[in-house]
C-alpha cells in the first residue's frame, strides 16, 4: 500500500503531485506546500452516496423566506428582502460606507444579527452606532480574524444575520500558514456559507475592491455566493448599490443613498439627482439629455462651449464625457451640417460632475455643441434622447418610454427623439434635430 501526498498552492489551490519553490500554475514563490497525505487505499474507499435524478416536473418550487433590512432601497436591490439561507458578498473601495450600510442594516433588520469584524474595535462599531442613533439590542458583536472563533459563535448565536466585515481579514490554520490567500479565502467563505444554508440564515460579507472595481481576490467567491453586490461613489455624496449578480432576483436594479453626518439615507428627486437647479433663461451651449443606469432614469445637462483654438491644433477638453465621443460628435456636425469647428477648442462638461458614458447622450450632446457654436441658447424645456450615427442618423435607445416619462415627469414640454409616441417631437436626422430644437 502506498502512501500518497498531494501538495497545493495557497495562492491559487492548484495541486501538484510534486514539491514546487515556485507554483507552475500561478508563479508565486514558497506558495506549495504538503497538504495532504491518504494512505487509504482507492479500493477500501467508503462507498459513495449516489443521488438520483427526479422529473423537475416532480420538483415543488419553494420560494425561500425574505427578510426586510429596513433599508427600502437595499430591499430592492436584493429583490424584495434578504432571502433566508442565502449568501450575499458585497464589495466596494475603502471608504465608500460598507461597514456604515451594514451597521444601519443590523440595527433595522430587527432580527438577532451577529456582527464580526476584523477590521475595527467593538468600541469604533459601537461609536459609530451612537452617532447614528440606531438601536443595537438584537446585535452582538465578535472582533476576531478567526473562523472557529465565528463558527463557535454562530453556533452559540444563532443569529439570523451574520456579518462578516470583512471575508479578506478571516484566518483558518486548516487553509494554510499564509493569511490572506485565495485559499483561506475561499475555505474561510466556504464554512460560512454552509452554516447559513443549513441554518436558514443570511451571509453578508464585504470582500474589498481594488481600484478598478473588481471585487479583490478571486472570482471564485463571487461563483459561491448567491448574490453580489458592489457599492460604488458616484457624485459628491451620492453612493450607487449596483447587483452584479443575484440568484433570487433580478441584476437590473439600482439601489441610491446619499452619506450624511446621519450615515445613509434614501435619496428623494433621484430623476433630477444630477440636474440641480436651472434658470428659466439658460445660456447656449447647454442641452438637457437622458441617461439610464440599471432601472433608473436621469435627466442631465450637458455643457458646451467652443472658444477660438489658441494653438494651431483644435483640442477637445472633456473630462466627464470621453473626448472621443465629443470629437466624433463634433465630425458628425462639421460633415452633415457643414458647421465647422476649426480652428476652435472645445470644452465639454456635465452640471453636477457625474461622469457619462452611455451612447443615448450623443442628439444632447450635438445640440450643446451647436448652439455653443452658433451662440444661440435652446429653449429651456428641451430634453434630447437619442444616439447618432457617423451618417447623421438619430437612433433610438433602450428603455426609451422609461426616458421619456422621466423627462416628462420633470415638466420638460419638448421631447425629442427617434421614437413614434405621443407628445414626443419625432427626429431622424441631425438636421431635423436642429431644426425641431430651435423651432
Ligand atoms: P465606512 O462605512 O467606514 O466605509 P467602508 O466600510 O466602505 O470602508 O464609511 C467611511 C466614510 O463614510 C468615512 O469617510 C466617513 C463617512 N461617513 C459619513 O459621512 N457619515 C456617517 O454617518 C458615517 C458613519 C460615515
Ligand atoms: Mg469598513
Amino acid at each position: 500500500m502506498s502512501k500518497r501526498v498531494i501538495y497545493k498552492c495557497q495562492e491559487c489551490g492548484a495541486i501538484h503531485s510534486t514539491l514546487f519553490g515556485k507554483c507552475p500554475q500561478c508563479g508565486t514563490w514558497g506558495t506549495v506546500i504538503e497538504v495532504a497525505s491518504d494512505s487509504t487505499p482507492v479500493e477500501n474507499a467508503p462507498t459513495k452516496k449516489l443521488t438520483p435524478p427526479t422529473l423537475l416536473s416532480k420538483v415543488v418550487a419553494a420560494e425561500n423566506e425574505r427578510i426586510p433590512t429596513g433599508l427600502k432601497d437595499f430591499d430592492c436591490v436584493l429583490g424584495g428582502g434578504a432571502t433566508l439561507s442565502s449568501a450575499i458578498l458585497l464589495g466596494g473601495e475603502p471608504g465608500v460606507g460598507k461597514s456604515t450600510l451594514l451597521i444601519q442594516t443590523a440595527a433595522l433588520i430587527n432580527k438577532k444579527v451577529l456582527y464580526v469584524t476584523g477590521e475595527e474595535s467593538a468600541s469604533q462599531v459601537k461609536s459609530r452606532a451612537d452617532r447614528l442613533k440606531l438601536s443595537v439590542d438584537k446585535i452582538t458583536i465578535l472582533c476576531t480574524n478567526s473562523l472557529d472563533s465565528v463558527l463557535l459563535a454562530v453556533n452559540s448565536e444563532h443569529p439570523t444575520l451574520l456579518i462578516v466585515d470583512s471575508i479578506q481579514t478571516i484566518f483558518c490554520a486548516e487553509a494554510g500558514n499564509i493569511p490572506g490567500t485565495v485559499s483561506q479565502l475561499k475555505f474561510c467563505a466556504a464554512a460560512l456559507i454552509d452554516w447559513v444554508k443549513i441554518h436558514k440564515s443570511v451571509l453578508i460579507m464585504v470582500a474589498h475592491a481594488t481600484k478598478e472595481g473588481a471585487i479583490a481576490g478571486p472570482n471564485t467567491l463571487m461563483h459561491m455566493v448567491d448574490t453580489v453586490l458592489s457599492f460604488e461613489k458616484n457624485v459628491s455624496d451620492t453612493r450607487f448599490l449596483h447587483v452584479q449578480k443575484n440568484r433570487f432576483g433580478p441584476v437590473d436594479v439600482l439601489g441610491i443613498f446619499s452619506m450624511g453626518s446621519g450615515g445613509l439615507a434614501p435619496v428623494t428627486n433621484v430623476e433630477s439627482l444630477f440636474l440641480g437647479e436651472r434658470k428659466a433663461n439658460q445660456p447656449s451651449g447647454v442641452c438637457v439629455g437622458c441617461v439610464v443606469d440599471a432601472n433608473r432614469a436621469f435627466l442631465v445637462e450637458l455643457q458646451a462651449l467652443v472658444t477660438e483654438s489658441k494653438a494651431a491644433v483644435s483640442r477637445v477638453y472633456s473630462e466627464k464625457i470621453d473626448s472621443n465621443r465629443v470629437s466624433r460628435v463634433a465630425a458628425i456636425l462639421e460633415v452633415r451640417i457643414g458647421l465647422k469647428f476649426q480652428p476652435f477648442d472645445i470644452y465639454a462638461n456635465v452640471a453636477g460632475g457625474v461622469k457619462l458614458t452611455e451612447s443615448g447622450i450623443d442628439c444632447a450632446l450635438a445640440l450643446a455643441l451647436y448652439s455653443a457654436r452658433v451662440n444661440i441658447a435652446l429653449p429651456g424645456d428641451i430634453v434630447v434622447i437619442g444616439e447618432l450615427t457617423l451618417s447623421g442618423e438619430v437612433r433610438l435607445v433602450p428603455k426609451i418610454e422609461q426616458r421619456v416619462k422621466t423627462a416628462r415627469a420633470m415638466g420638460f414640454k419638448k421631447i425629442l427623439c427617434a421614437a413614434k409616441l405621443k407628445d414626443v417631437i419625432f427626429v431622424d436626422n441631425i438636421k431635423d434635430l436642429i431644426k425641431a430644437a430651435f423651432l
